[in-house]
């Protein structure tokens, strides 16, 4: 058939082997020397993108995590209001439409039945509607006004994990190419960004080539019954989608907490059958997640810590780590999510699960 797994046990591990490729492909003709460029997709110009004084971000799933990511990159650039919606709420909510809204609608098929309503909610009070999404011709792309896709090739996992990372890269040269429309950018700020931008697929490949050491720790901890995740800022979304994986895939009960309000409840929880997965990258929060896993491991919780190749006090207080490369604050979760899928897989398989076809999971789920 026209899509194999090429040599991968599961579409799952050979769609996460692919996300180097996805990158390259999403951001190619998007980014020109160092500035990104959606004219010939858009057409927006500055005039016209200036009656926009809203963002809506509305999705599901995978796809509502990526946007939650992207929003903490937006809300730093734009001079504007971001919120971002789950659609099941978004559209029986009452929330402002109108012209001055602009509607993103994130959703690889392009079929989910909640998206798909809150974008004819959004476009029937006058918002102009754009969809980010891998389905080419699908129901929400023939519907909005303007269609990203991702480009990333057909996903058959039904655990979404290429498209994350290609939906994150379209947001945010989205967010960067409204923020020059805007005049909030400087072409420094946009350089900084694209170089970074484009380092990634190698630094997602450099990952890859040491996915197999996340095996012997996904083993040692694939039989708990119970799991947390913790982040912060940018990471904190991440962290929803690193639980979502492992429950999507290997059925665990896994929570993802904002590490800052560890302290208001789910510290509560913590006992040495409890593995607290925590994602500490070298960002400005760095410090506090440190704290935090000082104070998880006070609790005898096993830690199993993201974090940055060179941080080697990590090493010594979480119980495992797993290092990625270093790269500008903002860009973190593009490199973090890869271990916590890989992670997420591998106790799957430890478990014997069905990864590509996890049990009461639709791939697009089209009714509501
Ligand atoms: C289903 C899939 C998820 C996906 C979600 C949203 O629940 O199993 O992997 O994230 O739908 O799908 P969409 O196609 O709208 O991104």
């Amino acid at each position: 058939s026209m899509v194999d797994k090429g040599g991968y046990p599961h579409f799952m591990l050979k769609e996460i082997n692919e996300q180097g490729a996805v990158l390259r492909n999403t951001m190619g003709d998007r980014i020109k020397g160092e500035a990104v460029d959606f004219s010939k997709e858009l057409g927006w110009s500055q005039e016209s993108f200036a009656k926009i004084k809203k963002i809506h971000i509305v999705a599901c799933g995978t796809s509502y995590y990526a946007s939650l990511v992207a929003e903490r990159l937006m809300e730093g650039m734009l001079p504007i209001d971001i919120r971002v919606e789950i659609a099941s709420e978004y559209r029986q909510r009452s929330i402002h439409l109108g012209e001055d809204v602009l509607a993103i609608f994130v959703s690889q098929s392009g079929e989910t039945a909640d998206t798909l309503a809150a974008e004819r909610l959004a476009k029937s009070k006058g918002a102009l509607c754009l969809a980010i999404t891998n389905g080419l011709g699908s129901s929400l792309a023939r519907e909005v006004d303007h269609v990203l896709l991702l480009k990333a090739g057909p996903e058959i996992g039904v655990a979404a994990t290429k498209t994350f990372t290609g939906q994150l890269a379209v947001l945010y040269l989205l967010g960067i190419y409204m923020a020059k429309l805007s005049g909030a950018l400087s072409s420094e700020e946009e350089g900084r960004l694209v170089k970074g931008l484009l380092k990634l697929p190698y630094q997602i490949e450099e990952i890859l080539e040491r996915q197999e050491m996340l095996k012997p720790i996904a083993e040692k901890y694939a039989s708990s019954r119970d799991f947390l995740y913790l982040g912060r800022g940018r990471s904190f979304p991440l962290a929803h989608e690193g639980a979502l994986k492992l429950k999507e895939i290997s059925y665990i009960h896994a929570e993802a907490f904002a590490a800052g309000e560890l302290k208001h409840g789910p510290i509560a929880m913590l006992e040495s059958d409890i593995p607290v997965v925590i994602i500490a990258p070298q960002d400005s929060l760095y410090e506090k997640l440190f704290s935090n896993v000082v104070e998880v491991r006070a609790r005898k919780s096993p830690v199993i810590a993201i974090a940055t190749q060179g941080d080697s006090n990590m090493k010594d207080v979480a119980n495992d780590v797993f290092y990625i490369p270093s790269t500008d604050h903002e860009l973190y979760p593009f490199l973090a999510v890869v271990p916590l899928q890989i992670f997420a897989y591998y106790i799957a398989r430890a478990r014997g699960c069905d990864i590509d076809r996890p049990r009461n999971l639709a791939k697009s789920v089209t009714v509501e």
